[in-house]
């Protein structure tokens, strides 16, 4: 009896890499990738992050240069988060025309014009000496309605300052509406609106309160970020904002709501952007300094995997990095 062999065969067009380019069904290009940039007031050199080693928080000269290093690797956008030299109880740091988020998105503005996407994330955690995403009520529970209008005056003044895309992060209801409202009240109607419409409350966010100095003194955000458990009630999140007026969504962390970015995607007509966040990063640096993981690529593997998922957005710490190989 002859043997069998098989007639349809896959690995006919996995042979070589020229032909795993030409069928590749998910590219990576730099436009697709955001780098997060932190700047800090009151510092004269960069400060390294100890959980995210390879980032920094910024001096206002520092932040000039690496956002100009990415957008000369071809990287799609930048987004802004200032760390101010004092907080206080209403983040009043978050919206002073001469707080240091402002300073660096004119600065930014400035230097780069038009040539990249400025984009700044709209929240009070970095401001608020309490370390929580809004206004807090006497009893220290976070009072939706009076944190809207701190987030509509924030919006206002980084709008002022030059940026081209507030990325409202707090996960308050009716957010968007409310900058919408106050955006186009002041004349600032061509400002976009990045809504972090799925957010969950994350473990993953952890080296993130190093960098940006906002871990919370008491309690946690599962009071207003989403439960890891639920994904119907992302879909609800993101049609909120759409309705709101939001012109992109994104879904965040990435890596482990990968399920969650593929319905979004296939839910709604918009961009959509994935963040992939500092304990992801974390864990990746972590792993490839003991030398247990091959870091670059790890790192393309979960980059693709996230826009295989359906995300047409991704933001990196890795971005400048990836940008450049992306292009080498
Ligand atoms: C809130 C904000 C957070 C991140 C982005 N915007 C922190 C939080 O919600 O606790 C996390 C980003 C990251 O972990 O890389 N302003």
């Amino acid at each position: 009896m002859t043997a069998q062999f098989p007639v349809v065969r896959p690995r006919r067009l996995r042979r070589t890499p020229a032909l795993r380019r030409m069928v590749a069904e998910t590219r990576l290009h730099p436009s697709d990738l955001v780098l997060p940039l932190f700047v800090k007031e009151g510092i004269t050199e960069p400060q390294p992050i100890a959980s995210m080693p390879g980032v920094v928080q910024h001096t206002r000269d520092s932040l000039r240069k690496a956002a100009h290093d990415a957008v000369e690797a071809g990287v799609g956008g930048l987004i802004l988060f200032g760390i101010p030299a004092v907080k206080d109880g209403r983040g009043s740091g978050a919206d002073d025309p001469a707080g240091i988020v402002q300073k660096g998105l004119r600065d930014l503005s400035a230097e780069l014009g038009d040539s990249t996407v400025l984009i700044a994330d709209l929240c009070l955690d970095e401001y608020t000496d309490h370390g929580h995403c809004g206004i807090l009520t006497p009893s220290g529970e976070v009072d939706n309605d009076a944190t809207l209008e701190r987030y509509a005056s924030i919006a206002v003044a980084q709008a002022a300052a030059g940026v081209d895309v507030v990325a409202p992060s707090g996960m308050m209801d009716g957010q968007v509406a409310a900058i919408r409202t106050a955006l186009d009240q002041a004349g600032y109607g061509n400002v976009a609106i990045m809504a972090y419409a799925v957010k969950y409350a994350s473990a993953f966010y952890g080296p993130f309160r190093d960098a940006a100095e906002c871990a919370p003194q008491f309690g946690d955000r599962s009071a207003y970020q989403q439960d890891p458990a639920n994904a119907e009630e992302s879909i609800r999140e993101a049609l909120l904002d759409l309705d709101e007026g939001a012109d992109f969504v994104m879904v965040k962390p990435a890596l482990t709501y990968l399920d969650i970015v593929r319905r979004v995607r296939d839910t709604v007509h918009v961009p959509v952007a994935a963040y992939q966040v500092s304990g992801e990063y974390a864990m990746v640096e972590a792993a490839a300094a003991q030398g247990w993981i091959d870091r670059d690529r790890i790192i393309m593997e979960t980059l693709t995997s996230v826009r295989r998922a359906g995300a047409d957005i991704v933001l990196t710490y890795w971005a400048t990095e990836v940008a450049r190989s992306l292009r080498a």
